[in-house]
């Protein structure tokens, strides 16, 4: 019986691999302009800080919804791809390379995928002619992936209210540097505020069962970058504030960048005010007014976040772009679209 049930697996086995293999090879065929919608493969050629991810089955289709999207991170499918996707953080460091040496089909489209601000994308110069396009969280990236984005129909989460709350500000902070601009502002604002600091930085780090329950149990929370870049809004707002129901006081881009993604009247921006004297002055105001203060909550009846935090699922959004991504393209110069 073990022995049956083993050739079984083994068949099983084999019959998987097969399918894969023709698979693959189904989608060598030359784009037929009128013939049957074929599937665009998209190669990871290295994982993002070295956490690999399931691919077995059609993930962009079963998890996503999105059809002929086939991603692989087998080398070996080099060849047959469509497109190659280079994350950049392992390029940088050498942990990965670009293979230089494997014959480039004409037509065959590089990434360059880095959702790090400009200050954090070091050793750009020897990736100079390389990509065709880029994956950011930049607007004006070939493809362009948020860490979050609004969309319509209110949000059915719940948090304590805010007469029961009982911490007024938080932050949570891993890489503290002194010579952040958010560093500065904490230094100043907590001569006036009482803010809990968690993270790292602290030794107060918090699981990740824990950030948003305890973010909950706050007015405020400080969702201040580490660089205040363009477009650069990371997921300290999206889901550190905005998920756990506590109000966004934000440092970071422009207050129109901001509002042009977020929900209407749903943070409060640091350069709004003169001093960070006058910023706390106006938390104390709204923290004082339960109406004003749950004004900035209104948004959840209306809107609700989505946060992509999946890197299958990022990398599938490359097909549902592809059909409008620009045909000819060349990164001369990465390094000064990069820190543009
Ligand atoms: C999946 O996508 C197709 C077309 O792209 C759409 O018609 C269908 O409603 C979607 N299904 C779900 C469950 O979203
Ligand atoms: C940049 O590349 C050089 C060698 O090419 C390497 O020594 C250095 O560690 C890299 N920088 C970082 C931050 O990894
Ligand atoms: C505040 O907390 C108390 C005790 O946990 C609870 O009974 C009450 O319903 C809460 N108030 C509001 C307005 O949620
Ligand atoms: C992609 O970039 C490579 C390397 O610079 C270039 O040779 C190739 O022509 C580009 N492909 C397209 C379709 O623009």
């Amino acid at each position: 019986m073990a022995y049956f049930l083993l050739i079984i697996f083994h068949v099983l086995i084999l019959l998987s691999l097969l399918c894969y293999k023709s698979f693959l090879n189904q989608n060598v065929v030359k784009n037929h302009p009128d013939g049957p919608h074929r599937s665009i493969i998209i190669l990871v050629w290295h994982w993002p800080f070295s956490r690999s991810y399931s691919l077995v089955g059609d993930k962009c289709l079963k998890m996503y919804n999105i059809s002929h999207c086939l991603l692989t991170d087998d080398k070996s499918a080099f060849s047959a791809a469509d497109v190659v996707v280079f994350h950049h953080y392992e390029l940088s460091r050498g942990l990965s390379s670009v293979p230089l040496h494997l014959h480039r089909r004409t037509s065959q489209y590089w990434v360059w995928m880095s959702l790090e601000p400009p200050v954090n994308n070091v050793n750009l110069t020897q990736f100079n002619s390389l990509f065709n396009w880029t994956m950011s969280y930049r607007h004006d990236a070939d493809i362009s992936i948020p860490y979050g984005k609004t969309m319509l129909g209110g949000d059915k989460l719940s948090f304590p209210a805010a007469p029961n709350r009982s911490c007024f500000a938080s932050w949570v902070v891993s890489r503290y540097r002194p010579e952040q601009t958010r560093a500065g502002v904490y230094q100043s604002l907590k001569n006036h505020i009482p803010i809990e600091v968690y993270g790292k930085w602290n030794k107060k780090p918090l699981p990740d069962k824990k950030l948003l329950p305890t973010i909950s149990n706050c007015l405020f929370y400080l969702s201040f970058e580490n660089s205040e870049k363009k477009d650069y809004i990371s997921e300290k707002l999206w889901r550190n504030a905005f998920q756990a129901g506590a109000v966004p006081v934000v440092l970071g881009p422009s207050k129109a960048t901001y509002e042009a993604v977020t929900p209407p009247h749903s943070f409060i921006h640091v350069a709004d005010f003169s001093s960070t004297a006058d910023l706390a002055t106006y938390l104390k105001d709204v923290s004082a007014d339960r109406l004003v203060y749950e004004e900035y909550l209104q948004w959840h009846n209306t809107h609700q976040i989505k946060i992509y935090n999946d890197w299958r699922e990022r990398l599938c959004q490359i097909c549902v772009k592809y059909p409008s991504l620009p045909a000819k393209k060349v990164y001369h110069n990465l390094e000064s679209w990069v820190n543009n």
